[in-house]
């Protein structure tokens, strides 16, 4: 289950272009996981809004040990040591111009120092006891980098998540809606996948397999159910899907609508991930698909 953490007590905002999922302040959020272990969910991904003060060209607050996830991780696996917690390894909620790398002064992300500041984002997430860390940012060799990170500190039993095949697509609006952090200029095309483009996704997966990598992702979700496909043939790592924030966003919307119903189309959409090769699947409609499959 994705889900949006956020300062302060007591409160859940509810996401308007996400009906159904909120900003939970880490309380809640701790009870919400509670519900959802009940319905058999063992895996929640955490995705941080940071106020807008925090926000830097440095990102420098995405290395802080006290800040928003690490401080997630603690308090959710002292309450549910049980529950799997997966972190977010990218600095678009924690720069002020909202690309998921370091900008030059003339507008370039610059790879690889961004690639040295996610590997210390990494193990900040390990040491807080983050099981999984997954790398969303789309620089080359971070996952390279983020495993000898870990394994330097002897995190060994940390896992990598990595988004290998992740696209340069426009379903990913509602999210950043969450998380208020669209590119506040240009777009995120040097270093997500033209989704022209197929093969390019067994390179990234080959690379990311070859540096490590435990779980490989391919996102968006339905439209590019080819490429999963692809890379079940070609990879023997468990693979996983995201059915990301604007495939979620169509299907509530349509069905408030009264076009769609609701319930099949979440259960068909997760059945054709399966079909098509995913062992993992990340989506906002997890508490309702468990419901139902109950
Ligand atoms: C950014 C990130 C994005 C999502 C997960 N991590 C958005 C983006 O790349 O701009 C999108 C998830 C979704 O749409 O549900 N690191």
């Amino acid at each position: 289950m994705p889900c949006f953490v956020q300062e302060g007590e007591n409160q859940s905002t509810p996401i308007e272009a996400l009906p159904g999922c909120f900003r939970h302040t880490i309380d809640r959020l701790i009870e919400a996981v509670r519900q959802w272990q009940e319905l058999g969910i063992r895996a929640v991904a955490l995705f941080p809004v940071t106020p807008p003060e925090l926000k830097t060209s440095d990102a420098r607050a995405a290395l802080d040990p006290q800040g928003l996830v690490p401080t997630t991780v603690r308090a959710l696996k002292s309450a549910c040591p049980e529950v799997l917690v997966i972190t977010d390894v990218a600095l678009d909620p924690f720069t002020d111009h909202g690309h998921d790398g370091l900008m030059s002064t003339d507008g370039r992300i610059l790879n690889d120092e961004t690639v040295a500041h996610l590997a210390r984002m990494a193990l900040v997430h390990a040491q807080a006891g983050a099981d999984l860390v997954a790398p969303s940012d789309m620089m080359d060799g971070r996952v390279g980098a983020i495993r000898e990170a870990l394994d330097g500190q002897g995190f060994i039993d940390t896992g990598i998540l990595a988004y290998s095949a992740k696209y340069a697509s426009a379903f990913y609006g509602p999210f950043r809606f969450a998380l208020d952090s669209a590119p506040g200029q240009g777009d995120k095309k040097t270093y997500q996948m033209d989704p022209a483009n197929r093969r390019e996704a067994r390179r990234e997966a080959e690379l990311d397999e070859w540096e490590g990598a435990d779980i490989l992702m391919v996102k968006p979700g339905l439209p590019y159910l080819d490429v999963l496909a692809d890379l079940r043939e070609r990879t023997s790592l468990p693979l996983a899907a995201y059915h990301v924030s604007g495939e979620f966003a169509m299907l509530k919307a349509a069905s408030e609508k009264g076009w769609i119903d609701y319930d099949r189309c979440l259960l068909e959409s997760l059945l054709a991930f399966r079909r098509a090769g995913a062992d993992f699947i990340l989506t906002y409609g997890a508490a309702d698909a468990a419901k139902l499959l109950r």
